[in-house]
């Protein structure tokens, strides 16, 4: 028997999940009001949002989190401005690896999670958008990490179970890693994450971090706030 309340999808077709993608990144295009500041998330997800707030001709300025994402932007029309001067963003809008119940995210799949929670906590509204797979009973590792390479071997001793990810280090020259230790609660996670020197950022983003999530199932979206 079915469980109303279970968000998760079993199973769905690659199609099926690209066309969720693309429906949760117009919603949040949708949001997007002329005269903004917005900040550009990284990902498969993110990558319909930008052709879809280009076609809406806004006067914007944007920032990315990556260098993916700004070549992308701007290879739609959107104006990209370093994260210099703008000191907060009207909305950032972002994909994400898992959503729980609750609204924690699991962020960095795409090894972007730094600037990703910068430019996060530096927005009024930070909407996440997901195709319907993203929702998940409770956060399980593995957990993104960026790690400063000074120190790396007593950082690793230190934390557990991380395995390092083959791809470069990030833009602001950290490495990537990932927590595959045991899963827990997910405030005492981020607890070891930020009480380890070392680690420079991780993937973990708590619901208060979250104003909206708009996730897919088919054509039409749910909005999630937590
Ligand atoms: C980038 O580092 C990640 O945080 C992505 O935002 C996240 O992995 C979601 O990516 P997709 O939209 O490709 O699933």
């Amino acid at each position: 028997m079915t469980d109303p309340d279970d968000r998760t999808t079993p199973s769905l077709s690659p199609e099926a999940i690209e066309l969720e993608k693309k429906v949760a990144a117009e919603a949040a295009a949708g949001l997007v009001e002329s005269g903004m500041t917005v900040g550009l998330g990284t990902g498969s997800t993110v990558a319909y949002l930008l052709p879809a707030l280009a076609a809406r001709n806004l006067s914007l300025r944007c920032v990315a989190t990556s260098p993916r994402t700004e070549d992308a932007a701007r290879a739609v029309g959107l104006v990209v401005e370093p994260f210099d001067t703008i000191d907060r963003f009207d909305m950032t809008i972002d994909g994400a690896d898992q959503i729980s119940p609750e609204g924690w995210l699991v962020k960095g799949g795409g090894a972007a999670h730094t600037r990703e929670k910068i430019v996060a906590v530096s927005a009024d509204r930070f909407v996440v958008i997901a195709d319907s797979t993203k929702t998940v009973p409770s956060i399980v590792p593995p957990i993104p990490l960026e790690l400063l390479a000074y120190g790396l071997a007593s950082t690793l001793r230190r934390l557990g179970p991380v395995t390092l990810r083959p791809v470069p280090a990030s833009p602001d020259g950290g490495i990537i890693a990932d927590y595959v230790g045991p899963a827990g609660p997910p405030e005492d996670l981020a607890r070891l994450f930020e009480t380890t020197p070392g680690v420079v950022a991780h993937g973990l983003f708590p619901p208060s971090m979250v104003s909206i999530a708009l996730v897919a199932r088919g054509a039409s979206v749910e909005s999630l706030t937590f």
